[in-house]
């Protein structure tokens, strides 16, 4: 090889040798017939089984109330799997393989006979491993992850366990409580039957590539690192928009809406990572500890002033992908005079030495013109001398980009001479796509959250100080909308960016919303 050549050796390393050991496992899935279970669990435990990344031997247990037996239960899943699964063609040998370690338990969660059903199907398996490795994923309404708790400790198959490893745990899905008072009894219920470490708070942003990717990039690049701070960033924003409307999910949504749905915990998880000092070490606490400092250094809102950095919205009737969609008013299950929010922006600032001064905008909403995620971090312009002082406002300052979903990726962008006898700037892009580098292959966040939990790891899930400290950042802002009707202004069509009044929060800093929809072929928007 070359000496030239040499250089250009690419040094990989992976970090999870030696720290990701799996161990012979049994998951009871309770909320077995729900869509999660459907949609995301199986598909994802399918996947993993077919990359042989789960221990062998493994099991799964459906737990719910609907009565079948297993058989009935595996042909639903492979039905789940043929519309799920993202591995590309069907594969009835594969699917065998992994309907062979699941199997079926009928039970009310409310029953202690259900949990002694439970308990005896457990004792069945030859392996020990089996039969006390045990993870309960709670995929059912929060209001029951207390009592399931309760009716597993009772049952003998939930212990409090300080060491945490190799013992049972409990997986957790959002929404975790509804405020903090709340989470914080919900905390209360589970650390009752389970220790802090045998609790799994999932938050599935935390499993997708991009999002864990925000580290590895930030503390394994000095370049970047550097730029990372007041003195460099003029203002991040962070961009969650989807195209969908809340569909079926109405009765769900009219309590939660955006604050509660994405804000408490995907966009501040987001927040926390692009923002968070770099951690000791790169186990969980070290990494958690960080994140929830950061979340505990956003100023709180001021009651009666969250007019100003607070907008909320609501889409009415529009269009998406040129077909008429209703309004959220409209949809099944919601109140034709709801005040639910689908649009959330705010603008928080982080009292730290690093960040004290720049704003960072957030803003998540439903039925927009984009499905699209992305963090921006908006660096300041050059001194007002040489091309600065002939461009004024036409003069681009630079900017780094991470690419949630889709295309995912990190763009800069930095201004260039265009080529040709004129003298005109313009803005150019570097930029790193994932496919293009990498392949099309992303593992569904999923899949590595379960892998995860399989593995006793807890740094992608969210603690209880996180978890509650992210519901003190948003409960001020319900308590300040409850029972005001939602303004007109509030209101924006579907298939736009929302309600004007969001642009005018950026606007009172002379900034703008930003947003790189498909930076290979279509300009900015909007
Ligand atoms: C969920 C919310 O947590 O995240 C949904 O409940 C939302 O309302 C979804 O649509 C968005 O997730 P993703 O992975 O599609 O960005």
């Amino acid at each position: 090889m070359e000496a030239h050549e040499q250089l250009d050796e690419i040094l990989s390393c992976r970090l999870d040798v030696g720290r990701r050991t799996v161990k012979p496992c049994t998951m009871v899935i309770f909320g077995a017939s729900g869509d999660l279970t459907a949609r995301k669990l199986i598909p994802a435990l399918f996947q993993l089984c077919a990359e042989k990344q789960l221990p062998d031997p493994f099991r799964i247990i459906g737990f719910a109330r609907r009565p079948k037996t297993s058989e009935a239960w595996r042909a639903e899943l492979r039905d789940a799997l043929q519309t799920f699964s993202r591995l590309g063609e069907f594969d009835p040998a594969k699917c065998d393989t992994f309907a062979a370690k699941v199997s079926y338990c009928t039970g009310d969660f409310a029953d202690p006979a259900a949990y002694a059903r439970l308990r005896a199907q457990l004792d069945g398996f030859g392996n020990e491993s089996l039969r006390r490795n045990l993870i309960f994923y709670l995929a059912t309404s929060p209001s029951l992850f207390a009592e399931v708790a309760e009716h597993l400790h009772d049952a003998g198959l939930l212990e409090r366990s300080d060491e945490g490893r190799d013992g049972p745990r409990l997986v957790v899905e959002k929404p975790f409580g509804h405020d903090l008072a709340s989470a914080q009894k919900l905390n209360h219920e589970l650390t009752r039957f389970a220790c802090e470490k045998q609790i799994y708070r999932i938050d599935h942003y935390l499993g997708k590539e991009t999002v864990q990717n925000i580290l590895m990039f930030r503390f394994s690049n000095s370049v970047f690192e550097q730029l990372w701070s007041r003195q460099s960033v003029e203002q991040v924003q962070i961009t969650v928009s989807e195209k969908l409307g809340v569909g079926g999910r109405g009765e769900y949504y009219e309590e939660a809406g955006a604050l509660r749905d994405m804000v408490q915990n995907h966009l501040l998880q987001v927040l926390a990572l692009v923002a968070m000092e770099p951690p000791v070490s790169l186990e969980a606490e070290a990494v958690r500890d960080e994140k929830v400092k950061l979340l505990k250094s956003i100023r709180p809102f001021e009651a009666g002033q969250m007019s100003a950095p607070v907008v909320r919205g609501q889409y009415a009737a529009g269009e998406i992908d040129g077909a008429k969609v209703p309004g959220y008013r409209q949809e099944p299950r919601v109140k034709p005079d709801s005040n639910t929010e689908t649009y959330v922006a705010l603008r928080l600032l982080v009292d730290n030495w690093r960040w004290s001064g720049v704003p960072f905008y957030l803003r998540t909403g439903k039925r927009l013109a984009a499905s699209s995620s992305e963090v921006r971090i908006q660096f300041r312009p050059t001194p007002h001398v040489l091309f600065a002082a002939q461009c004024g406002e036409n003069l681009d300052a630079n900017s780094l980009t991470l690419r949630l979903q889709p295309n995912e990726g990190i763009n800069l962008r930095f201004n260039g001479k265009a080529p040709g006898i004129n003298m005109e700037i313009r803005p150019v892009r570097m930029q790193f796509d994932y496919h293009a580098e990498f392949g099309a292959y992303t593992p569904e966040a999923y899949q590595r959250l379960l892998l995860e939990v399989i593995a006793n790891d807890s740094t992608l899930f969210i603690r209880r100080d996180e978890v509650e400290t992210a519901w003190s950042i948003v409960d001020p802002i319900r308590q300040a909308w409850a029972g005001v009707p939602l303004p007109g202004t509030a209101f924006y069509p579907a298939g736009t960016w929302g309600p004007p009044c969001a642009d005018e929060l950026l606007a009172r800093r002379n900034h703008k919303w930003r947003m790189t929809s498909d930076i290979a072929s279509k300009p900015e928007t909007p």
